[in-house]
């Protein structure tokens, strides 16, 4: 393919009538759930991917049996780049077939993610053309994620956000969301960064002012970062950027009450973005921070994630019962 061509695509924003009826307010949703690899990854990796390429790139790493790995497989499929991804033992079987299916080279081995991630950097070593794709520390991952900015931008049509909500994992995302309202001239408009209990390393690093690392606990894996990326906890501070943390349930039941309003499956780590509406988070929580919180449409970025099921739904809807039970 020609290194101009788009791999990521430009998603829908939608506007939510049941969420804006809970909030108060209009809410629009930033549907990156329907990026061809499931999740908002495929923009920030492609876009180093076809850096890569253009570079005469010969192979492309990575080491994330998750979302990263899917979107770098299906990146590297559409170039027409061998690519081997290295995951830790514990991968899950559908999530492997599913990287497998865009002719991936999956290695498995080694405990944890540091393990896999070792074998990488030794195939690294092996060919000065061979490039590795992290899944979110790396400044043009997050020039690829901040596009959806400006395409938030577009379809406001003159309207600013009175919030952006994002979930954050490793920080990029985040990093992405602030790239682009930088370049939109929207640097004031207040982010909205959702964690989970148990994935909560930006929320830790915030209030201890320096990189905190935390051992995952939530079933938000995908969250389960062991710290943000450095860089994170330098910009969020040049922008009004509040840090939340919600329980596993609300996100749980964020992905079961997406799935009823919009008839769309997404992961945890997607649903504790919809549960800061869903628990009346937003926009009490702007009030809170001093922000006007009559002003402006909340976006929420739907991130989405492939490793979710009716059946892994399910499971979780056992662990932590249905949102009617207990809804006011
Ligand atoms: C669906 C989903 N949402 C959010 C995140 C967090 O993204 P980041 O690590 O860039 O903060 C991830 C990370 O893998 C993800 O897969």
């Amino acid at each position: 393919m020609v290194t101009g061509e788009k791999i990521s695509v430009r998603t829908p924003l939608i506007y939510s009538q049941p969420l804006s009826d809970i909030a108060g307010r209009d809410v629009y949703l930033k549907l990156e759930n329907t990026q061809p690899s499931g999740s908002f990854k495929l923009r920030g990796l492609s876009h180093l991917c076809k850096e890569k390429y253009a570079e005469g790139c010969t192979k492309l790493i990575g080491s994330s049996g998750g979302n990263a790995g899917l979107a770098l497989a299906y990146a590297a499929n559409k170039l027409g780049v061998p690519c081997q991804i290295f995951v830790p033992t514990y991968v899950v079987p559908r999530m492997l077939k599913k990287i497998q299916a865009y002719g991936a080279e999956v290695t498995i081995g080694g405990i944890d993610w540091q393990e896999a991630n070792d074998q990488a950097m030794a195939e690294l070593k092996k060919d000065p053309n061979f490039a590795i794709i992290p899944p979110f520390d790396h400044p043009s991952i997050w020039e690829g994620n901040s596009t959806m900015i400006s395409e938030i931008k577009e379809d406001l049509k003159g309207r600013r956000p009175g919030c952006v909500a994002v979930s954050v994992g490793g920080g990029g995302l985040l990093m992405g969301v602030l790239t682009g309202l930088e370049r939109e001239g929207w640097k004031d408009v207040p982010v909205l960064a959702l964690e989970t209990v148990g994935a909560e390393c930006f929320n830790l690093s915030v209030k201890a002012n320096k990189l905190v690392e935390i051992t995952l606990t939530s079933i938000a894996k995908t969250l389960g970062a062991r710290s943000v990326t450095p860089q994170l906890l330098e910009k969020y501070k040049d922008f009004n950027v509040i840090s939340e943390v919600l329980p596993d349930k609300d996100a749980v039941h964020g992905c079961v009450r997406f799935a009823d309003d919009h008839q769309m499956l997404v992961e945890p780590s997607c649903g504790v973005t919809m549960a800061a509406v869903y628990s009346k988070l937003l926009p009490s929580v702007l009030n809170k921070y001093g922000y006007d919180s009559s002003s402006g449409p909340l976006v929420l970025v739907i991130c989405g994630g492939s490793d979710i099921s009716q059946d892994i739904l399910q499971n979780f809807i056992n662990t932590f019962g249905m949102p009617c039970n207990d809804v006011e």
